[in-house]
């Protein structure tokens, strides 16, 4: 016994599970592939790019991606750097999948995040870092494209601070930008790297424990070098010694230069990213916390992804192992359903394929062949009763009739409709008393991909008819014919999601507070969490 809690201990300790966000187009691609050819699990640049990998580790099921060259579905790559393996869980850029990124936050135990140094802060790392606050995850920023003409350092660690509201402690500082950038200073190791444009490389690590070396004139000239010293005193000054514990307890991150196509300043970030990161830590449940060192097996389902393979009608499940060891072929307690199952071809991602797995550790995400199982939010245990807490369900903000245009196909259009909306892109509601179908998402795109998927998966023919809600609240009340009288007259604006709960669809915000005002017995619930501590 003693001798398998050794072999656990070892198994967290080895593990990294992290993802890298930023707002499209800063560089979150191109950062992901260059720490896949560090890791050994691609050969050429532009693997990632041109879908090669993403072909076998994900989904080249979805057209749409290619055609609109967004990645949507949420992948899982897993790498080893250095005795250390590394699980990089991918997000989708585009704004209207932040649900699926949310989420896949909710199973990752740190993030990177990507920073274009021409634009700083933008919308989407707005939105990310707020995510990031609410469980405390440990962020590491990259500054990224110093290559161009950005904005100058000092003024953007200002930005970064006051709009993320984070407080920041640079890692690495930056010899200018632009065409003039030369390189940057690695505060954290006291080491200079030269930025050579032609070479695509870093240049070897110069240690400069010393700025006043004057090898530092040789390396970068005169003004520069005088430039990099008063940088680096201000720096010291201010920031002082890195706190470690901080960055952990998420209220510090650590920030890196670099630029991600030339792959300067990369490794430097994923070895500092391997030394200061945190293991897999600790998860709260409805009940309780658990520990990633307990004997006991548990992990939640974060993702649900149909017909990876359009050749199979399987779904796939991600799940994040959270406690002890995930074992091929063992039955699990799904928490939900209250019944034992067992996977027989349970698999992770190694970058370059799919690797059926015998066993699996804290931190690891499996992924599960499901024939219509699991929900997102769901839990596996040994036995013991709890939900993972903290997995967010936003209201949706875009509401469609779903219209049927081959009545032949009503059956497979049915179940479409629930196994896609059991992935969680999209909420379905079904108008009270009556049969009419409705969707509700929070982005237009997901429209279209849920129709273009029900057509390639399922056969069925849709159109999609706007109805003019806002919002979408669960309502409850104590006083149950209050609620049946409230019922009665909105009958228009109530609306059973999948589950059979009420739904009241608010045309506008007046209107919401309207009824909340004219109807104080009944509750109006916002839901943000799957399931909820207590
Ligand atoms: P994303 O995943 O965050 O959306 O960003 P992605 O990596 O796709 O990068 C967005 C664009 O920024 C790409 O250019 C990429 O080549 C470029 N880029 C990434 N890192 C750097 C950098 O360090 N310096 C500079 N100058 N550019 C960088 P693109 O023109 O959209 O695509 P491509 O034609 O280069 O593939």
């Amino acid at each position: 016994m003693a001798a398998d809690n050794q072999k656990q201990l070892k198994e967290i300790g080895k593990r990294r599970t992290f993802a890298i966000i930023s707002h499209p187009d800063a560089g979150k691609t191109t950062l992901t592939e260059k720490f896949l050819l560090f890791g050994g699990a691609i050969q050429t640049a532009g693997a990632v790019k041109s879908n090669k990998i993403k072909k076998h580790a994900t989904s080249d099921f979805m057209e749409i991606e290619r055609q609109r060259g967004i990645s949507v579905a949420t992948s899982v790559l897993s790498f080893e750097y250095h005795d250390t393996l590394i699980n990089l869980l991918d997000t989708p850029g585009h704004k209207d999948f932040a649900e699926d990124t949310y989420r896949t936050l909710t199973a990752v135990d740190s993030v990177v995040m990507v920073i274009d140094s021409v634009k700083g802060v933008e919308e989407q790392t707005r939105r990310l870092m707020e995510v990031c606050r609410m469980r405390d995850t440990p962020v590491i920023v990259f500054v990224n494209k110093l290559d161009r003409d950005g904005k100058n350092p000092f003024d953007l660690l200002d930005e970064i601070e006051d709009e993320l509201k984070i407080n920041l402690h640079p890692l690495s500082w930056p010899i200018n930008n632009g065409k003039d950038f030369k390189g940057v200073y690695n505060l954290y190791d006291k080491q200079l790297l030269l930025f050579n444009p032609n070479q695509k490389v870093s240049d070897t690590d110069t240690p400069l424990k010393d700025l006043k070396d004057p090898v530092l004139e040789k390396k970068i000239g005169e003004k520069d070098a005088n430039q990099l010293r008063e940088d680096v005193e201000l720096i010291e000054g201010v920031y002082g010694d890195f706190d470690r514990g901080a960055y952990l307890g998420g209220t510090l991150a650590p920030v890196f230069f670099g630029s991600a196509i030339n792959n300067f300043g990369v490794k430097e970030l994923l070895e500092t990213f391997i030394r200061i990161s945190p293991i897999p830590q600790p998860r709260e449940v409805t009940t309780r916390k658990v520990l990633p060192t307990e004997s006991k097996f548990s992990g939640f389902v974060f993702k649900i992804h149909a017909n990876l393979d359009p050749r199979h009608r399987d779904r796939i499940a991600f799940l994040r192992v959270c406690s002890g060891e995930f074992e091929r072929n063992k039955y699990y307690h799904h928490v939900r359903l209250d019944k034992d199952i067992r996977f027989s071809n349970p698999y992770t991602f190694l970058a370059r394929e799919k690797d059926v797995i015998d066993n699996a550790w804290p931190g690891d995400v499996v992924g599960l062949y499901d024939s219509g199982n699991f929900k997102i939010g769901d839990t596996l245990t040994e036995g013991e009763d709890f939900y993972f807490t903290g997995i967010p369900s936003f209201s949706p903000e875009i509401f469609k009739e779903v219209v049927n245009k081959d009545p032949m196909k009503t059956k497979q259009l049915e179940k479409g409709l629930l196994q896609l909306t059991d992935e969680g892109v999209a909420q379905l509601f079904t108008q009270f008393g009556g049969n009419k179908k409705i969707i509700g998402c929070v982005g237009d795109l997901q429209f279209e991909v849920i129709q273009y998927r029900l057509k390639n998966e399922y056969g069925a023919s849709v159109e999609f008819v706007a109805l003019p809600f806002y919002k979408a609240c669960w309502i409850s009340s104590r006083d149950s014919q209050k609620l049946q009288d409230f019922i009665k007259f909105k009958s228009a604006n109530i609306a059973e999601d999948k589950d059979g709960m009420l739904v009241y669809l608010a045309q506008s915000e007046w209107f919401l507070n309207t009824e909340r005002t004219n109807n104080p017995d009944i509750e109006f619930h916002f839901t943000s969490e799957i399931h909820k501590q207590g």
